[in-house]
């Protein structure tokens, strides 16, 4: 049984949900940050107490004692600090992990009604660009924000501690250079902003290029794309150097600031060292000091910035998990034993839209029977079948299984019961058996019959490795007819009571079709036969004139109901199909 994806319960801001979901990662990875950091800072005052021991021609073994504690205390830095890495990486990997599977799973509940109104590219670029955004801004963001705060708060009185003036004078002097770090690392992130954008338009010219080869190639259209490619390759480029532009000035300019910095502590703080206020090895740590707080400081506005574009970013994959599913899966009923399908006065227009697709259509289909479906292009046959199948919600009592309304079965039951073969064939990247077979598995006699069935099992074998044959994005290139006759193998080969053909073989050759359609007809009379109950749409008359029953579909509406010879008497609609048809000798 099916079920709707558990979403993330986050009413609460999803930072906190997920401190709180990963908790005792996230605490036992802050506090080795917090105890790494503590060392760190408690470093350069060991070291300037060494520097004066050695200034005091101290003995050698106290010197010697001293050195050895700073050692004790970088190993146990190093540790921590690989620690707290390991650990606060892992964590936001798994928000990553956790958010992609979410996002995923959604999108296969979601119905072909979400999908008409989303480009493919903007849900890709959800799951890659918006979850790593997430990723950096729950993950690097939060810890720049909390080392910041942290050296804020811990090294300002560790400075204090080795000269109170000094301490004033940085602290005056000190925020020019961060105010000017940050205003460039907005210009970088600007800049970085706008490359990827500038990215996302190579890589869409990229696939477009790949799936649209046959047109670009068939209207001569190569030359027009390639100067377009290279016209978006190269603004890539230049925005890219753009950003290393920027980027390359960053360090040079922090670093020079903090030479600044060091050359005006040793003018302010030469008269305190010369007269032996403070010793030497205060004025190395107090030095040390200026340059640690720089950078956390500087990048609090950076780690504030990636919080933010984190909760953009999560506001657009919020909407995805929130978004309404078509059909919930309601029902508990299950129907074992298929005896008919009723469609009582179904009227039906797609979701937001105001045009009635079908108008009080009304038929009867028993177990065992054959039921054609015919009309122009348009006429709703498409929709009605997905309507069948519940790939749309329906109003209750219209479409009836055993008497049962559709929205009663469960989901589960209603796939065993009915299969469709849909209009547009899909094949998965996977070889021609796992196409056949998807999540289940038969035994090659079992595939053997429903290939020889729909006449590609010569053609499959033809292939350079056979059944196992890759196909998909990357395989063999399957005419459009190959693909459909695998598309309907894939179907028999589940055996469910009722089969859905939706225009199966527009793509096939007339003999084909005649070879597959009294292979149909040969199977529905043989009670061990693939198929029993069946229904047949197509806008050639010929794939349906020998059904125990045919509709003919009118814009909507059921114009005549009847075997091939009754409607050839009284329906106008079919008549003009069969002159048509007979005239262009396909039927
Ligand atoms: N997803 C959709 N949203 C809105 N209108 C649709 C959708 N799919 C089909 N239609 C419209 O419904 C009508 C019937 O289409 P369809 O059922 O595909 O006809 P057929 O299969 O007979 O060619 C057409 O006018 C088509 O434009
Ligand atoms: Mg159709």
């Amino acid at each position: 049984m099916s079920k709707t994806p558990k979403n993330i319960e986050l009413t609460q801001h999803p930072f906190r949900y997920y401190f709180k979901k990963y908790r005792r990662l996230t605490v036992t990875a802050l506090v080795s940050v917090i105890l790494t950091n503590i060392l760190d800072s408690l470093i350069p005052l060991y070291i300037g107490k060494a520097i004066d021991l050695i200034a005091e021609r101290a003995e050698l073994e106290s010197v010697a004692l001293q050195v050895l504690f700073i050692f004790l205390l970088a190993m146990g830095l190093a540790g921590f600090r690989f620690f707290w890495r390991i650990l606060w990486g892992s964590f936001h990997n798994k928000v990553a992990h956790d958010l992609r599977q979410s996002i995923f799973n959604k999108l296969t509940f979601l119905g072909p009604n979400f999908y008409k109104t989303r480009p493919v590219g903007e849900l890709m670029s959800l799951i890659i660009n918006d979850v790593q955004a997430f990723r950096m801004g729950i993950g690097p963001g939060t810890l720049i924000m909390f080392d910041g705060l942290f050296y804020l708060v811990i090294i300002p009185p560790l400075m204090y501690s080795i000269s109170p003036s000094w301490t004033w004078k940085t602290m005056c002097l000190m925020p020019f250079i961060p105010f000017a770090m940050a205003k460039l690392m907005k210009v970088i992130q600007d800049r970085f902003r706008v490359q990827q954008d500038r990215f996302a338009d190579v890589s869409a010219i990229s696939q477009e290029m790949a799936n649209g080869i046959r047109v670009i190639k068939s209207y001569a259209q190569e030359k027009k794309q390639t100067r377009l490619f290279n016209r978006l390759s190269r603004r890539y480029e230049i925005s890219c150097n753009e950003t290393a532009h920027a980027d390359a000035l960053f360090h040079p300019i922090m670093g020079f600031g903090v030479t600044v910095g060091a050359v005006i502590l040793v003018f302010i703080g030469a008269p305190e060292v010369i007269s032996g206020e403070v010793t030497i090895g205060g004025f190395f740590a107090f030095y040390q000091y200026i340059q640690k707080m720089i950078w956390p400081v500087t990048a609090l506005g950076t780690g504030a910035s990636m919080r933010s574009q984190a909760e953009a970013s999560f506001k657009r994959m919020k909407e995805i998990l929130d978004a309404p599913i078509d059909r919930p899966d309601s029902g508990d009923f299950e129907v074992i034993d298929f005896n008919n399908l009723s469609v009582k006065n179904l009227s039906f227009k797609y979701p937001d839209e105001d045009r009635w697709i079908l108008k009080d259509v009304s038929f009867e289909l028993k177990s065992g029977q054959t039921l054609g479906i015919v009309g122009k292009t348009g006429a709703g046959k498409t929709t009605l079948v997905d309507l069948l199948t519940r790939t749309y919600p329906v109003p209750s009592g219209h479409i009836l299984f055993n008497g049962k309304s559709i929205e009663q079965l469960k989901l589960r039951n209603l796939r065993d019961n009915i299969t469709l073969v849909p209009q547009e064939s899909f094949l998965f990247s996977a070889n021609v058996r796992d196409n056949i077979q998807l999540d289940r598995i038969y035994s090659t006699e079992e595939i053997d019959v429903a290939t020889h069935f729909v006449a590609v099992h010569d053609e499959i074998l033809k292939m350079p490795e056979g059944y196992a044959s890759q196909l998909g994005e990357r395989g063999i290139n399957l005419s459009g007819g190959q693909k459909q006759r695998l598309s309907m193998a894939r179907a028999l080969i589940r055996r469910s009571p009722v089969v859905i053909f939706d225009d199966s073989l527009s793509a096939v050759d007339a003999n084909t079709e005649k070879q597959i359609i009294s292979e149909l007809k040969r199977n529905i009379q043989d009670p061990d036969g693939l198929l029993k109950t069946t229904i047949i749409v197509s806008h050639r008359l010929s794939a349906v004139q020998w059904a125990d029953q045919i509709i003919v579909l009118n814009k909507g509406e059921v114009e005549a109901t009847g075997t091939h010879a009754e409607l050839l008497e009284k329906s106008a609609t079919y008549q003009n199909l069969y002159l048509l048809q007979s005239e262009g000798g396909e039927a």
